[in-house]
């Protein structure tokens, strides 16, 4: 097959903010995609999103298939603005499509439809102009993010908030820096999941994967704040987050677990591959936090890789099983 991997490639720009470019892909990964579609018999091409114009490259191009990794640029909807653009051309690409990328991006969009189909998120509230008086309900502590990104940005220990006081300042201080609304929820202490999903033909869930921040408190980090995923292994730092997969969690739990992942996945309309992202309260309630329909995909430090490793599955394998799920959607349709 004729494979089109689609990123957008993390830049150095000492002019942009630190974070800048934390959703965009590395060198690493793109050639590890690449490697893996090659072995396993296709021709590739990638193209950095950023760059070309898509809608010349595409028409010009005879493309059977995108493998999407491509993050976009920076409208509501990015995640979904490549899918958008392949709809409109009518070319096949793996993973989510365009609807359910853009509200995946949406945290707080996704947790009204999580608490609707009663799978547990945090209680939350979302913030559009900073000064609206905050819900009585909502129970410190509680975390302040930016509600249309990823890796973390934006998210660090100081917006873990036990006052009012730091709440409102927390809130305006991310409104100003990513200039979008501002979601605020309930801390869940207590464990950290993440829950693979893959579909090709079959529905996997992948080993869920449990990450341990207590090997990391001489950092002063101690959840995956955007420090922990940016330096993540640099022992000089701290960072280095211990990995249990199959997670430390007993067999009802797990279940309870995978079935709050599949329903996550299916509610928002996921298709081929996700990752769901779980804080584990102490009473044992599975919160989901967020669906991630574009997971990483580094080969050496990338979560959902982990899990497949933990299956069983080598990196190519996971390439192709993303990619067989589009091709089997091609099928369908
Ligand atoms: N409500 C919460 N309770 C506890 N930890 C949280 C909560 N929200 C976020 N976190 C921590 O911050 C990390 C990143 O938050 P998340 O909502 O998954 O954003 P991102 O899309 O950037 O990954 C989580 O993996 C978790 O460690
Ligand atoms: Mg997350």
């Amino acid at each position: 097959m004729k494979v089109t991997l689609a990123y957008n490639l993390k830049r150095k720009d000492q002019t942009k903010p630190a974070d800048y470019f934390s959703e965009y892909d590395s060198d690493q990964t793109i050639n590890a995609i690449i490697t893996a579609l090659q072995r396993k018999g296709h021709a590739v091409e990638a193209i950095d999103v950023g760059t070309p114009n898509l809608f010349t490259y595409f028409r010009k191009n005879s493309v059977d298939m995108v493998f999407n990794i491509a993050e976009g640029k920076s409208s509501k909807f990015r995640e979904s603005e490549v899918p958008a653009v392949l709809d409109y051309l009518n070319i096949p690409y793996t993973g989510s499509d365009t609807f359910s990328l853009a509200l995946a991006l949406n945290k707080a969009l996704t947790k009204k439809l999580l608490k609707a189909e009663n799978i547990p998120t945090p209680n939350f509230q979302v913030f559009l102009k900073g000064n609206e008086e905050l819900n009585p309900d909502l129970k410190f502590p509680l975390i302040v993010k930016p509600n249309r990104e990823g890796s973390a940005k934006g998210i660090n220990t100081s917006c873990v908030v036990s006052t009012k006081e730091m709440l409102f300042n927390k809130i305006k201080e991310i409104m100003n820096i990513y200039n979008q609304e501002v979601l605020v929820e309930e801390f869940i202490a207590g464990r950290e999941l993440t829950v693979g999903i893959l579909e090709n033909g079959k529905t996997t869930i992948l080993p869920i994967l449990e990450i341990d921040f207590s090997t990391c408190k001489d950092s002063g980090e101690y959840f995956y704040s955007w420090r922990m995923k940016e330096y993540q292994g640099n022992k000089e730092l701290g960072l280095v987050p211990t990995f249990h997969c199959p997670a430390r969690i007993d067999k009802t739990t797990e279940e309870l677990i995978r079935d709050v992942a599949l329903k996550t996945h299916r509610a928002v309309g996921c298709f081929g591959i996700s990752r769901t992202d779980i804080r584990l309260s102490q009473d044992n309630i599975p919160y989901v936090l967020e669906i991630n329909p574009l997971p990483g995909l580094n080969p050496l430090e990338s979560n959902l890789p982990i899990m497949a490793y933990a299956a069983g599955m080598q990196y190519e394998d996971l390439i192709e099983a993303i990619l067989a799920s589009a091709s089997e959607r091609k099928r369908k349709n």
